[in-house]
């Protein structure tokens, strides 16, 4: 093979919304793979707000992206060279392998998927990492009940359109929050949420409280900031937050100051934050009841695609200002 490798980079770490000069487009040499490797042409790249935290050097959970490696991301693509007696040429496989054309990895640290019935993408939306979020917060810290009610932020997107429709198997009501009438109506009419709140349409408490009468018994937390501390105060005694992220803050120098953290007391609220990468060990489980779910109907998903590589770092931070629908992603040509 003569072709090189085409690749982003990170070029310099943002303060505020990353730009296009935090991002270096280019050619590399095409990697070769050693004994037990597999050289993979990834096909699609998954967008996630994961990546904002990489990009900054502030002490977090994992290690910073160092300037000039490859951004880091999930991909699919399929197998073109293998040392590797577990992968076969033509396999699709799922993992790790960054904004790049091409990329080299260990066989063990790749999973094979049968994208039999399933576009092959899905598996870095409802049915990969996004999905197993979902499942994880909803099932081991909400725990739901049927007849209890569930709300969860940034509803149309990747995580929470799933946990809407996880909480809704479960039998319970589900609210979600989102930015927009379109958002909003998709998660009611599309997924079957039985009300949205339109955090962008000026009334958020009284929207809030119409939506909650009587308060929520999970809140699954996917945005942070007004939004979250607006909900902390809909939340019924001895309700469980799943803290799964903190997006209104990520672009932010000085993060939102909470004012309503005194209802986590008043109301003896449990409440948890969690990294889904933490849990591998649940994920089995997780993506067998999501493929079930899938298989039977219902669970739906949307996706927004950006054609090309070179368009990952817009579409990345057109995602992070809610202009995807869905999960986003980018398919490589
Ligand atoms: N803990 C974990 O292991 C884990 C794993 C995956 C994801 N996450 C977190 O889960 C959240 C959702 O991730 P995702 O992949 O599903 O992304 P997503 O929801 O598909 O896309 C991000 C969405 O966030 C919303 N948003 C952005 N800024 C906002 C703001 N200031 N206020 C309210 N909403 C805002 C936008 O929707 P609107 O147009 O509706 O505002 C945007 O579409 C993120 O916080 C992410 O970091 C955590």
């Amino acid at each position: 093979m003569n072709e090189t490798n085409l690749r982003i980079t990170l070029a310099g770490r943002p303060q505020g919304w990353p730009e296009a000069e935090h991002f270096r487009v280019e050619q590399a040499p095409l990697p070769q793979p050693g004994a037990g490797q597999v050289l993979v042409r990834n096909r699609w790249l998954s967008l996630d707000p994961y990546m904002r935290g990489r990009m900054s050097d502030a002490k977090s959970y994992v290690e910073p992206v160092a300037l000039g490696d490859v951004m880091p991301g999930g991909t699919v693509g399929e197998v073109v060279a293998s040392n590797a007696a577990s992968l076969q040429v033509g396999d699709l496989v799922t993992g790790m392998l960054g904004w790049q054309r091409y990329a080299v990895a260990d066989a063990a640290a790749l999973r094979r998927i049968d994208a039999a019935g399933v576009a092959p993408q899905a598996f870095l939306g409802a049915l990969g990492m996004p999905g197993v979020t979902a499942w994880y917060g909803l099932q081991q810290i909400c725990r739901p009940q049927p007849g209890q009610t569930v709300v969860v932020t940034a509803a149309s997107g990747a995580v929470g359109s799933v946990v809407g429709q996880l909480a809704k198997a479960a039998g319970c009501r589900v609210v979600g929050v989102a930015g927009g009438e379109r958002k909003c109506r998709h998660v009611v009419d599309e997924l079957g949420f039985d009300a949205c709140v339109d955090y962008k349409a000026g009334r958020l408490h009284d929207d809030l409280r119409d939506a909650l009468p009587d308060g929520a018994d999970c809140l699954f937390e996917n945005v942070g900031g007004e939004i979250f501390d607006a909900l902390l105060a809909r939340t019924r005694p001895f309700a469980r937050v799943a803290l799964c992220g903190m997006i209104a803050d990520y672009n932010n120098a000085e993060p939102y100051r909470m004012k309503n953290l005194r209802a986590v007391l008043v109301n003896r609220l449990l409440l948890q934050g969690f990294i889904v990468s933490e849990h591998m060990e649940l994920w089995p489980q997780a993506l067998r009841e999501l493929g079930a779910l899938a298989a039977s109907g219902r669970l739906r998903w949307r996706e927004t695609v950006a054609e090309g590589l070179e368009q990952a770092p817009a579409a990345f931070v057109g995602m992070l200002r809610g202009d995807n629908l869905g999960k986003q992603l980018v398919r490589i040509d």
